[in-house]
C-alpha cells in the first residue's frame, strides 16, 4: 500500500518528508515523489524505483520550503514509471495531490475532465483528482477539495496543497488510513503512525468520512458535510518497530487482521450489485472465449497452489467447465496437454515464483491464453499473462500467506461466477445469493477474528503435539491443505492434510489416543460424511477440533472442541474456515518462540527453482 507524509510548519520540509517516507518503506512500495511550494512554484521530483533513486535526483539541493507532500506508491492503475508516480498537479501545476486507494469510477471522471479541457499525463486512476480539485477550486483548497470528493467512488487517503495557500494542506479519508501528527508550531499527516514517531507522539486518528485542514498553527478536522469534528488525541506508546506493525507482535498477525479490509478492495468495483453480476472487464476475455472454453489449467505454488484447487472446485461447480489444477514444478514437467482455446489461471502473490514463472511460459508455449491472479502491479508474471486480476491485499511482508490467499480465493469466485454468467450454468438467484455473500464475507472475517483468544488456547493446548491431521472434503479438503500449510511453515510442527474419505486406507493407522485432528464439515452435502470421519478418529482415541456452521448437532458427536464458523453461502466456506487456522498455526508459533515473520530455511518469494 502507498505511503503518505505531509508535512507544514517551521522547519525544511525536504528532510522531514523524506525522513518520513523512509519509515514508511516496510510498506512496499516501487517509485517515490515530493512536492514543495518555492521561489513561487511548486517543485514536483518524483521517481521509479526505491526513495534512494528521489534522494539522488533531488542532489543535495538545499529547499528552503516549509511545507510540502511525500509518497511512495505501491502501483495500482498503472505501472511503475516516473509519470505515473505521485504527485500529481492539476493543469495550471499550482495544485498538487497524493493518494492512497483505489478510486473506482476514475475512467468516467477522466472522460469528462478531458471533456472539459484537462490535459493528463499519466495513466494512473489517481491524476483524475488534481484535475477535479482544478474543476472547482476557486480560492479555497478545502472546499475544492469537499466538491471534487463528492463525485469520486472508491476508496481513498488524499492529501492536497495549493500555491496560493502557503502552509495550507487538505486531508480526507474514505478507507485507507490517516493520521496527523500535533507538534509545535508544526504539524504532520502520514498514512501510518511509524512516520511519526521522531516528532510526536500526539496524534489525531482521522476516521472514514472525515476531512481536515493542516496548517503550523493548527489543525481543524471535519466530516464531509463541512461539520466540526472533535477529536481526542491518541497518544502513541510504540517503538518504531511496534508501530510498523500497527501495534501487532508480528506481521503475520497484523495481515490475517487485515483481511476484512483487502477483502473488500479486492471485491471493490468487481460486484454489480444493479443485477448481481461479476464484473471482470480488466480480464479483456470476450463472451465466445468463455462460451467455447474447453478446459481450464491452474498452476501454482504453495499456498497460492491451495487457492487453487478451491478454484477447481468452484470454477466446476458453478461454470461447468473441466478444470486440472497442478503444483508448477510438476505442471512445467509433465507435457501437459494444454492446448489453444485453453485458458490457464497462473495465481502469484509475489508475481516472482521462478516455478510459476515457467509454468506460465509453458502454458502459453503450448497456446494457452493465460490469466494471471497476482498482488504485486507490474510482476513477472502480471507482464507475462495475457490477461491480469490483480488482488488487493497489499504488501505481504510475512513469509506465511494469509491475506493474499483469501484474496486469490475472491479472485477465484468472481471469475467462477462470471464464467458461470457468460455460459448460461449458473441460475440467476443462486448468482445473486453467492455475489451477495461474497460482498459481506468481510464481516465474517472480523467475527472470527474477534474469537483469536479462544484459537490460542486450543494453540496452547496442542503447540507440542508430535503432529496434526487437517481432514476435510471437497472444498473443506482444499482448506485442510492450506492449514497444514501455515501450521508446519511457521510453527515446525509437522501436519497433514488428508481427504477425510481417504484416511481407512492407510493413514487411519497413525491415529491413536490422543492425536490431534482438525476436522472441516463446511459443506452440506457432504457433511454426514464428514461426521462419520469424526467418529472413525474420534473411535481411535483423536481430539477433533471441528469447524462448522451447524449448530444443531450435538456437541459430542461434532468433536472435542467446535468452532462455529458465521453464516455465508456454502462454496465461500473456505474464505471464514481458513482464518482459524492461520491464527492456530499462527499461535502455535508464537508459543513455540518460532521466528513467526520469517520461518527457518523459507523465504517470501522463492525466484529460484
Ligand atoms: C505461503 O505461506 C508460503 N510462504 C509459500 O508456499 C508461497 O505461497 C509460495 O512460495 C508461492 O508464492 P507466490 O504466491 O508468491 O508465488
Amino acid at each position: 500500500m502507498c505511503g503518505i507524509m505531509g508535512y507544514s510548519g517551521y522547519q525544511e520540509a525536504v528532510p522531514v518528508l523524506i525522513g518520513g517516507l523512509r519509515r514508511l518503506e516496510y510498506r512496499g512500495y516501487d517509485s517515490a515523489g515530493i512536492v514543495i511550494a518555492e521561489n513561487g512554484g511548486l517543485t514536483i521530483e518524483k521517481r521509479a524505483g526505491t526513495l534512494d533513486v528521489l534522494v539522488r535526483a533531488l542532489n543535495n539541493r538545499r529547499f528552503t520550503a516549509t511545507f510540502g507532500i511525500g509518497h511512495t506508491r505501491w502501483a495500482t492503475h498503472g505501472s511503475p514509471t516516473d509519470i505515473n508516480a505521485h504527485p500529481h498537479a492539476d493543469c495550471s501545476g499550482r495544485l498538487a495531490v497524493v493518494h492512497n486507494g483505489i478510486i473506482e469510477n476514475y475512467r468516467f471522471l477522466r472522460n469528462w475532465l478531458k471533456s472539459e479541457g484537462h490535459v493528463f499525463k499519466s495513466d494512473t486512476d489517481t491524476e483524475v483528482l488534481p484535475h477535479l480539485i482544478e474543476q472547482y477550486y476557486q480560492d479555497d483548497l478545502y472546499q475544492a477539495v469537499s466538491r471534487a470528493l463528492e463525485h469520486v467512488e472508491g476508496s481513498f487517503a488524499v492529501l492536497a496543497l495549493a500555491l496560493d495557500e502557503p502552509g495550507r494542506l487538505i486531508v480526507a479519508r474514505q478507507d485507507s488510513p490517516l493520521v496527523i501528527g500535533l507538534g509545535e508550531r508544526e504539524n504532520f499527516i502520514a498514512s501510518d503512525i511509524p512516520a511519526l514517531l521522531p516528532y510526536t507522539q500526539n496524534t489525531y486518528l482521522l476516521n472514514d468520512g472525515e476531512m481536515a485542514e493542516v496548517s503550523p498553527d493548527g489543525v481543524k478536522v471535519f466530516d464531509f458535510n463541512g461539520t466540526p469534528v472533535f477529536k481526542d488525541v491518541f497518544q502513541v506508546n510504540w517503538e518504531a518497530e511496534q508501530a510498523e506493525k500497527a501495534g501487532y507482535d508480528h506481521f503475520m498477525l497484523k495481515e490475517i487482521h487485515e483481511q476484512p479490509r483487502a477483502l473488500r478492495d479486492t471485491l471493490r468495483g468487481r460486484v454489480d450489485e444493479s443485477c448481481w453480476q461479476a464484473v471482470l472487464d480488466e480480464l479483456d476475455l470476450d463472451r465466445g472465449v468463455a462460451r467455447s472454453l474447453k478446459k481450464v489449467f491452474i498452476t501454482a505454488c504453495g499456498t497460492a497452489f491451495h487457492a487453487g484447487v478451491v478454484g477447481k472446485y468452484v470454477i466446476e461447480k458453478l461454470a461447468r467447465v473441466p478444470v486440472e489444477v497442478d503444483i508448477a514444478s510438476e505442471f512445467r514437467y509433465r507435457d501437459p496437454l494444454i492446448n489453444a482455446g485453453d485458458l490457464a489461471i497462473v495465481v502469484s502473490q509475489s508475481g516472482e515464483t521462478a516455478d510459476t514463472r515457467a509454468a506460465l511460459r509453458e502454458a502459453r508455449r503450448r497456446g494457452a491464453r493465460v490469466v494471471a491472479i497476482t498482488n504485486v502491479v507490474g510482476s513477472s508474471v502480471a507482464r507475462e499473462a495475457d490477461s491480469i486480476l490483480y488482488t488487493w491485499a497489499g504488501p505481504e511482508i510475512a513469509v506465511a500467506s494469509t491475506k493474499a490467499y483469501v484474496t486469490q480465493l475472491a479472485a477465484f469466485y468472481l471469475l467462477a461466477v462470471w464464467l458461470a454468467g457468460e455460459r448460461g450454468t449458473l441460475p440467476d438467484d443462486e448468482r445473486e445469493a453467492i455475489l451477495r455473500a461474497l460482498r459481506e464475507i468481510d464481516h465474517g472475517v472480523e467475527t472470527l477474528l474477534a474469537d483469536a483468544d479462544r484459537i490460542a488456547a486450543l494453540a496452547h493446548r496442542y503447540q507440542q503435539r508430535e503432529c496434526l491431521f487437517f481432514i476435510g472434503r471437497g472444498l473443506d479438503y482444499a482448506v485442510a491443505m492450506e492449514g497444514s500449510l501455515k501450521l508446519k511453515e511457521i510453527s515446525y510442527i509437522h501436519a497433514e492434510a488428508y481427504a477425510a474419505g481417504e484416511l481407512k486406507h492407510g493413514t487411519l493407522a497413525l491415529i491413536t489416543a490422543g492425536v490431534p485432528v482438525i476436522a472441516l464439515a463446511t459443506q452440506p452435502d457432504l457433511f454426514d460424511k464428514t461426521l462419520s470421519n469424526i467418529k472413525e478418529v474420534k473411535a481411535r482415541g483423536a481430539e477433533v477440533v471441528t469447524l462448522t456452521f451447524a449448530s444443531d448437532h450435538d456437541t459430542e458427536d461434532l468433536g472435542d472442541h467446535i468452532i462455529h464458523l458465521p453464516p455465508t453461502h456454502p462454496v465461500l466456506a473456505p474464505i471464514l474456515a481458513v482464518v482459524p487456522l492461520q491464527l492456530f498455526a499462527y499461535y502455535a508459533a508464537v508459543f513455540r518462540g518460532c521466528a513467526v515473520d520469517k520461518p527457518r530455511n523459507l523465504a517470501k518469494s522463492v525466484t529460484v527453482e
